[in-house]
C-alpha cells in the first residue's frame, strides 16, 4: 500500500470510529433467508456434535430480534439437513408485534426468499413449498419454531425464559443506542448455560470486546475471517460511513479475535 492509501485507510477508520460514537441509533426491521452460511457451518462442524454428545434432552434455542421469520427458518432448515433426528425448539421474539404476525403466518413471495445473496436453490427446495405461486415453509421446519412478542431488554422476561443451549441476537444490538445494547447483551449472557453458545453478528467492535471479556465469554474462531466476510457482503458498503457497516477483515489489532468474533461460549472448550 502506497503512502496515499494508507492516509485514505486511516481517515476511513477514524471516520468510522466517530460514526460510530455519534450516529444515532435505529431499530431497523429488516432480515434474509441463509444470512450466515458460514455460522452455519461452525454451528454444524463444531458446536452442535459437541452439545448433542454432551446432552440428551432437545436443543433449547432462543433467537432475539427474529424479524419476519427468515433466521429462525433458516436455522431449522439447516439443523434438520445436518442432524435429521435432532430434537430441538426455537423460542423466536421480536419487540414489534407486526412482524410476529407475519411470522405466524410464513408464506412468503418470491423476492422475499431470494433477497439474501447466499440463497440457494438447494436451500430453498429444503425449506419451502411452492403454493400458488408462494413459498410456503415445510411443516417438519415450521413445527418447532414459536413465535413470540417479548422484549431483550425486560430483565422480567429474560428471566422468565430461564436457560438455552443456543442464544442468538443478530444484527439487533447494534441498532440499540448503547445503553440498551450494554442491558440487552448483559440479559443475553444470563440465559447461557456452562456449554451454551451466543450469536452475536451485528455489535459495536468496541462493546463486543470489552463485553464479552467482562462477562468471561470465550470466541469460537473457526471461520471466524469468512463469517466476518459474509457480513461484510451484506454491510460491507456502508463501512465507513455508517455505524452498522462491516470493516475488512484484518488481524493487526491486538484484539483481533474477539472485535471479529460473533460466537462466544461460556466456558473454555
Ligand atoms: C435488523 S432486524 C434483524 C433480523 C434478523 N435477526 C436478521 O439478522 O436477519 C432487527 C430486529 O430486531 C428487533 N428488535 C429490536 N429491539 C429488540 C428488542 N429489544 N427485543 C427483541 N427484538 C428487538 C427489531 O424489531 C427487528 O425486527
Amino acid at each position: 500500500m502506497d503512502s496515499s492509501s494508507r492516509l485514505r485507510n486511516i481517515l476511513r477508520h477514524i471516520k468510522h470510529w466517530l460514526v460510530v460514537k455519534t450516529a444515532p441509533r435505529k431499530n431497523r426491521i429488516y432480515t434474509q433467508f441463509y444470512r450466515f452460511p458460514h455460522q452455519y457451518r461452525v454451528l454444524a462442524e463444531r458446536i452442535l456434535p459437541q452439545m448433542i454428545e454432551a446432552h440428551s434432552r432437545p436443543l433449547r434455542i432462543l433467537v432475539f430480534g427474529c424479524c419476519s421469520g427468515a433466521e429462525p427458518i433458516s436455522l431449522s432448515a439447516v439443523l434438520r439437513r445436518n442432524f435429521p433426528q435432532l430434537e430441538y425448539q426455537i423460542e423466536a421474539y421480536d419487540i414489534v408485534p407486526d412482524v410476529i404476525e407475519r411470522a405466524q403466518n410464513p408464506n412468503y413471495s418470491q423476492e422475499e426468499v431470494h433477497q439474501g445473496p447466499f440463497v440457494t436453490e438447494e436451500f430453498v427446495g429444503e425449506t419451502f413449498d411452492l403454493v400458488d405461486g408462494r413459498y410456503r415453509v415445510k411443516p417438519e421446519i415450521l413445527r418447532p419454531i414459536s413465535f413470540r412478542v417479548g422484549d431483550m431488554l425486560d430483565p422480567g422476561f429474560i428471566a422468565s425464559l430461564g436457560q438455552a443451549d443456543l442464544v442468538f441476537a443478530q444484527n439487533v444490538l447494534f441498532h440499540l443506542p448503547a445503553k440498551n445494547a450494554r442491558r440487552a447483551f448483559a440479559n443475553l449472557q444470563q440465559l447461557m448455560h456452562s456449554d451454551s453458545a451466543l450469536f452475536v453478528n451485528g455489535m459495536d467492535i468496541d462493546m463486543r470486546v470489552q463485553l464479552t471479556k467482562k462477562f468471561e465469554l470465550q470466541p469460537e474462531d473457526y471461520l471466524i475471517e469468512e463469517i466476518h466476510n459474509d457480513a461484510r457482503q451484506d454491510r460491507g458498503d456502508g463501512w465507513a460511513g455508517a455505524y452498522w457497516g462491516r470493516k475488512p477483515f484484518s488481524r493487526r489489532s491486538r484484539e483481533w479475535i474477539r472485535e471479529h468474533c460473533t460466537i462466544y461460549r461460556k466456558a473454555s472448550v
